[in-house]
């Protein structure tokens, strides 16, 4: 005969959805949470904070991982210093290649010069183009987010550079191919590989070379030994 009350049992038990998920200790049922206003609070709160870090981390960990790898280091004082007494006697436009936080351009534009910073870090562009409005240059003073190997140099008549050993060379054949004769290079750190330096300024790692292009009439007169890296470890 048939038990109607297990049958019905039978059919309740079909129709009732079956757990999310069963404990792998037992066998009660894990049913899952609710998305609750708290909990979309802090996950929202994690996302943010992991686009921030990213964002602000990014931009100055990407340098080490390019062929040749040239972080923000910023010009000591006694370097900007040097930079400053290097260019006495010099006017018209000035790039720094690299500009960083934009110390170098800023300081040039304040003696008169019309600035230019090329910087591969977004961040810092925007900070150089914020300090230069906090300095009074903003018009002076112009910063851009551009590589510094797809940048035209033949359009400055002061080009600084505070570089790494490996980009020497290089920046040396872009140098000969682009520079005007009368352009002058401020070097600083490191040297350039086989150029002479007409004019030295300050001493240990502070020092700043000026060059000139060799094919300048002035050159040859006008040239000085070449550096050694040795000579600023002292
Ligand atoms: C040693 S720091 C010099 C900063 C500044 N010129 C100063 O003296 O205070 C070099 C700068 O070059 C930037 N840089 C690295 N690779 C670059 C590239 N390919 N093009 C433009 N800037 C670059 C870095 O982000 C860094 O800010």
């Amino acid at each position: 005969m048939v038990n109607e009350d297990e049958v019905s049992r039978k059919v309740d038990l079909l129709l009732r959805p079956p757990p999310v998920e069963e404990c792998i200790y037992c066998t009660e049922p894990v049913r899952e949470k609710p998305l609750t206003k708290t909990r979309l609070i802090v996950f929202g709160i994690c996302g943010a904070t992991f686009v921030g870090v990213y964002a602000l981390t990014v931009p100055f960990l990407a340098p080490a991982f390019r062929k040749i790898c040239l972080p923000f280091v910023p010009a000591t004082n006694s370097q900007l210093q040097n930079v400053l007494k290097a260019l006495n006697g010099r006017k018209g436009t000035l790039l720094d290649i690299g500009s960083g936080d934009g110390r170098i351009v800023i300081s040039a534009s304040k003696n008169g010069f019309k600035g230019f910073g090329v910087e591969l870090n977004y961040l810092l562009v925007l900070y150089s183009r914020f300090s230069a409005w906090r300095n009074g240059v903003s018009k002076q003073a112009q910063f851009l987010k551009q590589d510094l190997w797809k940048t035209d140099m033949s359009k400055y008549e002061n080009i600084v550079i505070f570089g790494v050993d490996t980009l020497m060379p290089g920046l040396e054949q872009k140098f000969d191919k682009e520079i005007t004769d009368t352009c002058r290079i401020l070097v600083c750190r490191f040297p350039l590989p086989n150029w002479h330096p007409v004019k030295v300024i300050g001493t240990g790692l502070d020092t700043v070379w000026i060059y000139m292009h060799p094919r300048n009439p002035e050159y040859e007169s006008q040239k000085l030994r070449k550096p050694k890296l040795e000579d600023l470890n002292e």
